[in-house]
């Protein structure tokens, strides 16, 4: 959540600072801003928008410099105007800010009662106007900063430029991600590694309560307690980040069509050549456990939901599905016996690494599943497994949420098995079938066609209603989340059964439903559902199996015939087509599907 940059070396800073922050651009997007020092002098640029509206300001009157910090803003506090976008300045500071001030208020009281003045309406403001107070007082900018730090409360990232120090960028963090990068002759500062795709790849990750002054010469790193501290450097590949859109006209649609590949990759990383292949699983499978806590955000939790069912089936032991945010503040329950799995991909999120947090204080066995290499939560994590999906830049999330489902399954296959719930027959079974499923994906991804065709319809209904029961009922929610994101219209996803204990007043002509039948055991239930839609003159969009497509006779608006499959593996396959469905919706809205409004990839805020 908010992209920061920052450059210091040899060439002129903002040409590179605007190239990088268009890669965080998936942070937020509602302004951007820039600064530079040039012989000793702040110079700054802020727009509201895109970073495209600052570039172009910058084409028509460019800013020296060859030290630079930049800034794309996902809104917390204040509206997406230029005079909220950072970076924000005092008479000799300027700062750029991921997180929140909490005690913002406060602090911002305390400073207007000696003098100092705001022009924002935002949190971040009172940072730089904070450590000018104490600049003010002769401290040094780094003393400065770091009795900013004790002062601060809540979330931060911040980068800073000092007028008259040319050669300097100071930066701190709490809570919220900063790595450092180094070149030959110059050094740089993101706040994720993806952000320097293309300009290094050697990474030194900041850790919590850590500063550090940065200059041509020297790095020097600050620990929580202010003292110096050595921090190691990692070689991070991130190379496939730059230009990645390739021939695609979005990201959604490029990583939707990589699923077949993404999925194979998951599938090699725990089975390699058919054999099970993870020291990780090896460990968690020798480990007793009472119980299965299953934690994330958004699509991650729906992964959870779905996965929590397939645990309780293969494993035979309770598990629970649980919103990090809820599960961080209601004082769960858990012991060193549960299982505590933490899912997301970026593995940032900021509620998701505080649930973490919390099952470690609870001395609970963990393990998260994560996309994102060398994230905070694999640092923090007792034991980690990567999906492999890649990089995904699409804020909504496609092909992660396919390869999660792909790992939790095999996952929970692998220690049913190791623990006995599972037999071997039925281990061959759907490990064979898991290895099929990439061919399947292809074979749905190809229904574009007849995807597009409904597209078209529902791009005019004011809402859409997805019902699926078991399995397809956290699957009918991520296809809700999914037209929610991109299209903007309203969507539910509904447990089946529940449908007539209320929501069934929503249907009418105008308001069609999705409904998930794949031909299992809970096929027919699902189409008694169906018709009582279709009694009530609600349009139907049918999703099943040839099998189910002809019990269901043809009371159906739409109907999409997807390959018959291991009812167990119907959420990862019955996903594709509400991904296409999301998608081909918004882009016949004209809608910006990679940057849907409000939202950011990387929630590392609260
Ligand atoms: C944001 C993204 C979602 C994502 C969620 C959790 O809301 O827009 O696509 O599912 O965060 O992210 P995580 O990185 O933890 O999986």
């Amino acid at each position: 959540m908010c992209g920061i940059i920052g450059y210091l070396g040899p060439h002129q800073a903002s040409p590179i600072i605007i190239e990088a922050l268009r890669r965080l651009e998936y942070r937020g997007y509602d302004s951007a801003g820039i600064a530079t020092l040039d012989n000793g002098t702040l110079n700054r640029r802020r727009t509201s928008g895109r970073i495209n509206n600052l570039a172009d300001s910058l084409v028509q009157e460019p800013i020296r410099g060859k030290i630079g910090i930049g800034h794309t803003r996902w809104a917390t506090h204040g509206l997406p105007n230029e005079q909220n976008a950072h970076p924000h300045n005092s008479c000799s500071i300027s700062v750029v800010h991921n997180g929140i001030i909490e005690n913002f208020k406060q602090i911002k009281e305390n400073l207007l009662t000696q003098g100092y003045e705001f022009s924002s309406e935002t949190d971040t403001e009172v940072v730089p106007i904070l450590v000018q107070s104490f600049i003010d007082r002769n401290a040094k900018p780094i003393e400065a900063v770091h009795q900013a730090m004790k002062v601060l409360q809540g979330q931060f990232a911040l980068c800073f430029l000092f007028a008259g120090e040319d050669d300097v960028i100071i930066v701190a963090r709490q809570g919220s991600p900063l790595v450092i990068g180094h070149d030959q002759d110059a050094m740089f500062v993101a706040s994720d590694a993806l952000g320097l795709a293309g300009l290094t790849d050697n990474i030194t990750y900041l850790e919590d309560g850590d500063s550090a002054i940065i200059s041509q010469q020297e790095l020097i790193i600050f620990d929580v307690n202010q003292k110096p501290v050595s921090r190691s450097k990692t070689i991070v590949s991130i190379d496939s980040a730059v230009n990645p859109k390739g021939n695609y006209k979005h990201f959604m649609l490029k990583e939707i069509h990589e699923q077949p590949e993404s999925i194979s990759r998951a599938l090699e990383s725990l089975f390699q050549s058919g054999q099970l292949n993870d020291q990780t699983v090896d460990q968690i499978c020798q480990q007793p456990i009472n119980w299965v806590n299953l934690i994330g955000c958004g699509t991650a939790y729906y992964a959870c939901q779905i996965a929590s069912y397939w645990f309780e089936k293969l494993i035979k032991i309770p598990a629970r599905a649980e919103i990090a945010s809820e599960f961080r503040y209601r004082n769960a329950v858990i012991k060193p016996d549960d299982l505590s799995i933490f899912v997301s991909q970026s593995g940032e999120t900021a509620d998701t690494l505080a649930a973490l947090r919390y099952a470690r204080d609870c001395h609970s066995n963990n393990l998260s599943i994560l996309n994102n290499p060398a994230c905070s939560m694999e640092r923090e994590s007792q034991r980690a497994l990567s999906i492999h999906a890649g990089f995904e830049f699409s804020v909504a999330s496609t092909k992660a949420f396919t390869s999660q489902l792909t790992v939790l399954l095999s996952l929970g296959l692998i220690i049913g098995y190791r623990k006995g719930t599972v037999t071997h027959e039925e281990f061959s079974t759907i490990k064979s079938d898991l290895f099929e499923l990439p061919k399947l994906v292809d074979a749905v991804i190809g229904l574009r066609d007849d995807i597009i065709k409904i597209a078209e319809f529902i791009s005019d209904c004011p809402a859409v209603i997805f019902i699926g029961r078991g399995l397809m009922y956290p699957t009918s929610l991520e296809g809700a989340l999914k037209l929610k994101e991109v299209t903007y219209i309203h969507a539910e996803g509904i447990a089946a059964g529940e449908l007539k204990h209320g929501p069934i007043a929503l249907v009418d002509k105008t308001v069609p439903t999705v409904v998930l039948a794949p031909s299992n055991d809970l096929f027919v239930k699902t189409i008694s559902n169906l018709k009582e839609i279709r009694a009530r003159g609600g349009p139907v969009i049918l999703l099943t199996d040839s099998e189910g497509l002809v019990q269901a006779g043809d009371d159906t608006n739409f109907a999409l015939t997807l390959p018959k499959i291991n009812p167990l593996l119907t959420p990862i396959l019955y996903t594709v087509p509400l991904q296409l469905l999301a998608y081909f919706t918004a882009t016949k809205k004209g809608l910006d599907v990679d940057k849907p409004r409000h939202l950011a990839k990387s929630v590392t805020v609260e």
